[in-house]
């Protein structure tokens, strides 16, 4: 299959094509500058370390950091989440989460209660895929750590009550800890105005780096321990790790040239608009949506209206295998789609669509309304071969 002329409706796990100054951010880096940041003093060490420095600091500006170094790099969000999630709940802590949580943080909190004795509620969702913050914070205590959910199903794209739970939490020394896997470069994020405590994003998705790229954004009230240790280029003379941020959280070293690109990728969508890429998400989402729910044999998920999700669609074709179905559209149309469980098996779940899944459209920023009339026109006619 041409991936040029693929139309990938994957953005969700991964977004592609990237915007054409991410190519050249990266070719240019590779070629020129890539030498190990903040380690030796010559010209290219110097200049990958402003790289680094760049990135950091359009982060910090993205999400409303208090300061650069309050953004820690990570390898995508699994890792950030990790680092959150296991520098910041310990020994017989209380956590809440929700039912709809990608593997990235049901594993690690599941893996807590196992090995540190973590006591995890979990707040159910509805038949939509939302979760109600009541029935989150009904479950927060006195003494309860943290809450860590997700900005946005990634299975079908609802927008979670992440603002009304953190109003709530800012008051209380509990710690929100957000996912944003799936809404940091679609969904405006302050973290400092919305009270979030630690911010996990995937570079690699909506922030149009490549694979390889992700971090933490960090309130003030949130020091997580570090899970690794080792060398930072700094202080090198000392047998114990740096305690300050950045470092503290970076061992070792940095993907920059992946940070490269993913600062072309943040200044792409500073001036395109966060709100606007989003905008055109969800349109994208809503025609293939609404278009998908009038085929005979097709069954959506998730609410109508997009203005409460991300662009992504989650559907079925009643008595098919998601498998087969996305393997038609890949084999036959040239439409590169996601089926199965996408790593969140409580989000299907509460739509009813455990264990076999669903397949997964997600447009992208580059996503045009011809690849969506393609993805229409595949979708029917798989519905007709293969509908019950
Ligand atoms: C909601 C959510 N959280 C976490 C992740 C993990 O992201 P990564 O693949 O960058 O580790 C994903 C990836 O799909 C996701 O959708």
């Amino acid at each position: 299959m041409d991936p040029t002329t693929t139309v990938y409706l994957d953005n969700a796990a991964t977004s592609y094509p990237k915007p054409e100054a991410v190519y050249e951010a990266l070719d240019r880096f590779m070629r020129r500058s890539l030498a190990n940041p903040g380690r030796s003093g010559h010209r290219m060490a110097v200049e990958s370390q402003r790289a680094v420095s760049q990135c950091r600091s359009l982060v910090a500006r993205m999400f409303g950091a208090s300061g650069p170094e309050r953004v820690v790099f990570a390898f995508n969000a699994t890792d950030a989440l990790n680092t959150a999630i296991k520098g910041l709940i310990g020994r017989g802590d209380h956590v809440v989460t929700t039912q709809i949580e990608h593997n990235s943080v049901r594993r690690p909190l599941t893996g807590l209660a196992a090995s540190h004795g973590v006591e995890v509620d979990w707040a159910p969702a509805d038949g939509e895929g939302v979760v109600d913050a009541a029935a989150i914070l009904g479950l927060v205590r006195e003494d309860t750590r943290a809450v860590v959910m997700t900005h946005a199903s990634n299975v079908v794209g609802t927008l979670q009550p992440v603002a009304e739970v953190a109003r709530h939490l800012r008051e209380t020394p509990t710690l929100l800890i957000v996912d944003a896997a799936q809404t940091a470069g679609c969904v405006d994020i302050d973290i400092h105005d919305m009270g979030i405590d630690a911010l996990a994003f995937a570079g690699h998705k909506g922030l149009l780096g490549p694979t390889g790229t992700g971090g933490l954004v960090l309130g003030e009230r949130a020091l997580p321990t570090p899970l690794r240790e080792g060398g930072t280029g700094t202080d090198s003379e000392s047998s114990t790790h740096p305690e300050e941020l950045p470092e503290r959280l970076e061992a070792g070293t940095l993907n920059v040239a992946g940070l490269a690109g993913m600062a072309a990728g943040i200044r792409y969508l500073e001036e395109r608009g966060v709100e606007r890429v989003g905008d055109h998400e969800r349109r994208m989402g809503q025609a293939l949506h609404d278009a998908l729910a009038g085929v005979r044999g097709l069954r959506v998920y998730g609410p109508a209206d997009f203005g409460l999700r991300t662009g992504v669609v989650c559907t079925n074709i009643e008595g098919a295998d998601p498998r087969d179905v996305a393997a038609m559209l890949d084999t036959s149309f040239g439409i590169a789609s996601r089926p199965g469980l996408h790593c969140a098996p409580g989000a299907h779940g509460s739509l009813g669509t455990h264990p076999a899944g669903a397949v997964r459209l997600s447009p992208g920023p580059l996503t045009t309304d011809s690849d969506i009339d393609r993805a229409i026109e595949a979708m029917t006619q798989i519905a007709a071969a293969l509908s019950v």
